[in-house]
Parts: structure tokens; sequence; C-alpha cells
């Protein structure tokens, strides 16, 4: 159900800047970018093969391309995709989602290109082996054989890898990969939700019974605070999960999360790092929770069924996107990220930097806006 609107005036400048910025980072980078310290990149050592955030540095290249139809960014793309793939073993965790879809599917969207298929396939299989049938729900870190502790822990940001499986249901006909996705989703919904809206960014339970335990936090403010990109991360995932099994229940997830949030924003429309820091206004902010949400909120626009509320998804991720635009980017500092003020964890003193996926999910709004009908997702 997508809106049509009058693209915003700063659309073609935002763009511009996007893929000009994005164009300079692939001459310097020799190494995956994770965030930005003293405004230049900090990159991610060889060895660690683009850690989580390899695929949202491939995924810009991709819509670097889209944007500007240069094929230098999808020759980039495709090589430095390739160096994601020591990643496909049985070691890997969660993030095989964003590191393969936004890596490999995207590609495949954008070029038609089969090839890119199988690197994704293989993600989700070794995704799929992540899940754990008595919790029904999917392992977020550490390897099958770890500790209790992480063998019973979910994120909320998980959420965000579950399309893959979805994806490799309508490749394979294989239906378990979809129910596990969903499961997963319902998992989430029952123990990360709260009944104000607000998210927990962990959960743990007992890994042999699959009984809930308690909820939990690594990059929030406690168990009971609600960390700003965690609930963009849900926004998001969601949407998502309801694209791909028609499930309402994902639908008012999404939207619930929301109602949470959306009062809660400062006047610019970017949150703080976590909802309930009792220093708000006087803490940090976390703009790639702001990028996540916006395009999100495109995604959740695009498949909503109330007329009203796609057009209020809709425009919320304009006014996101205008204030990102205006006061987030390095257009005026000359930071190599696209967007400044990011927090990576202020629990592990990173905060107030240019975050990788923070650039990745601000252009991917903005394609969205400017392309409707590109197959990013
Ligand atoms: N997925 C890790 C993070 O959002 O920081």
């Amino acid at each position: 159900m997508t809106n049509q609107t009058t693209p915003p005036s700063w659309l073609d400048a935002a763009l511009e800047f996007c893929v000009a910025k994005t164009r300079h980072n692939l001459s310097t980078l020799v190494n995956f970018p994770e965030r930005t310290e003293g405004g230049q990149w900090v990159q991610i050592p060889p060895e660690q093969h683009g850690w989580w955030v390899g695929g949202h540095w491939v995924g810009l290249l991709w819509l670097a391309y889209a944007a500007s139809g240069d094929p230098a960014f999808e020759t980039a793309a495709r090589d430095w995709g390739k160096r994601l793939l020591p990643q496909l073993n049985e070691n890997a965790d969660h993030d095989l989602g964003f590191l393969f879809e936004l890596g490999f599917i995207l590609g495949n969207r954008l070029t038609g290109d089969e090839s890119l298929k199988s690197p994704a396939l293989q993600a989700a299989a070794i995704l799929s082996r992540r899940f754990n049938a008595r919790g029904q729900f999917i392992q977020a870190w550490g390897a099958l054989d770890s500790s209790p502790e992480l063998r019973g822990r979910t994120i909320m940001d998980t959420m965000m890898n579950l399309d893959l499986l979805f994806w490799a249901r309508n490749e394979t006909g294989n239906p378990r990969y979809a129910e596990i996705a969903a499961a997963h989703a319902r998992t989430t919904l029952a123990h990360h939700l709260r009944t104000d809206g607000s998210t927990s960014h962990t959960c743990d339970f007992d890994p042999e019974t699959g009984l809930f335990i308690r909820q939990g936090t690594h990059q929030g403010m406690s168990a009971t605070s609600c960390w700003s990109r965690g609930q963009a991360w849900g926004v998001y995932g969601f949407a998502d999960c309801y694209r791909a099994t028609g499930d309402p229940v994902f639908l008012n997830a999404s939207r619930r999360l929301m109602v949470y949030l959306w009062p809660r924003l400062p006047a610019d429309l970017v949150p703080f790092w976590d909802y309930d820091s009792p220093l708000i206004p006087n803490d940090v902010r976390d703009s790639s929770a702001a990028s996540v949400l916006a395009s999100g909120l495109l995604s959740l626009a695009a498949v909503e069924n109330d007329p009203n509320l796609a057009s209020i998804w809709q425009n919320r991720a304009i006014s996101i996107l205008e204030s990102l635009w205006k006061s987030y980017t390095s257009r005026d500092t000359g930071e190599a990220s696209l967007l400044i003020h990011g927090t990576r964890s202020k629990p592990h003193n990173l905060m107030d930097h240019g975050l990788i996926y923070g650039d990745y999910y601000f252009l991917e709004a903005l394609l969205r806006l400017a392309k409707p009908k590109l197959a990013i997702s």
C-alpha cells in the first residue's frame, strides 16, 4: 500500500551526497569500516571478515550502484562481498542475515545475477541450525556448544536476520525456513515486548527446557529500559515478518513499537541512545536508530493495510530523514561517515560517532523514497 507523495525537495541532494562520499570512502578503505574515531573510519581487522557489519558496507556499495548506475560500485560490491565468504561456517552467529541479505541477496535483486544467491542460501542453512526447538528461538551469539548463558540468549537485533530465512523458503520451497523465522518472531513478541510497547534488548532462556528466565540488556541502559536501536530493529523486523507471512500479529507488533517510541522522540526525531536514560535531554543520540527506524517505517508503510496509518508511517519516515539530512550528516564536518552522532554502545563507552549501519539504512531509506519500485526487499 505505497503512498504517492511528491519527493522531498532535498532528496536529490541527499542522494548525491551519499553517492559522492561512498565513492570517496571506496577509494580510501583497505578493510571493512565499522565506526568513526576522530572523523576517520575504524577498520575491522581482516581476519574478522567484516565482523557483523561487513554486509552493511557491501550493501552500501550496492545501493550506491542503484542510485548512480555507476558500474564501478557494482564491481566493488562484488569484490568486497567475496571477503564475507569465510563467515559461512558453523561458528557464525545470527548476523548471517545482515551479512548475506545485504551482501548478496540485494545484489541479486539489483542485477538479476543468480550466482549471488548461492552464498545466501548457505547462510540461511547455517542460520536455521541455530534454532532452539524447545524454546522456539534462534540463538543470537556464540557457538552451538557454548555456555548455557549464550545458548539461551535472544536479542532484538535478530528480528533483522529473519528475512534471510523467509527468502530461503521462497527460493528452496522448504517451509522449515519460514517456520523457524515466524516462531522466533512470535517468541520475541511474547518475551521481549512489554505491555507498554517497549522492548528489552535481550532475553535469557534455559537452553535445555526452553523456558523463559528473564529480560536483560547488552547495549541498553538496563533490563527494564528500552534501547533505541533495538526498538528500531523491532519496527523494521516485524514489518518484514508481516510482509513475509501476512500474519496480522506481526503488523500489530510493529505498530505497537511505534506507539511506544513516537511520543518519546525529541523534537528533531533522532532518538537518544536509550528511551529511559535519566540524563535526557543531556545525553547522546543514536542517529543509526533513526535511520533504521526511517527505513523500517517506509517498509511498514508499503505493507500497512490501513491507508491512514500508511501515510502516517511514510510522513514520519520523511520527517526523520529530513532531520538526519539537515542536522546529522557529515556534509559540513568532513567526517568519513554519512551520518554523525551515532552510538554503538554507551555501556561500552562507544558513542557519538559514525556507524556503517547507520549509513546503510540512511541511504536505503532515501532510495526507498526516491525509487519506490526498486527491489530492495
Ligand atoms: N546488532 C548489533 C547492534 O545493533 O549494535
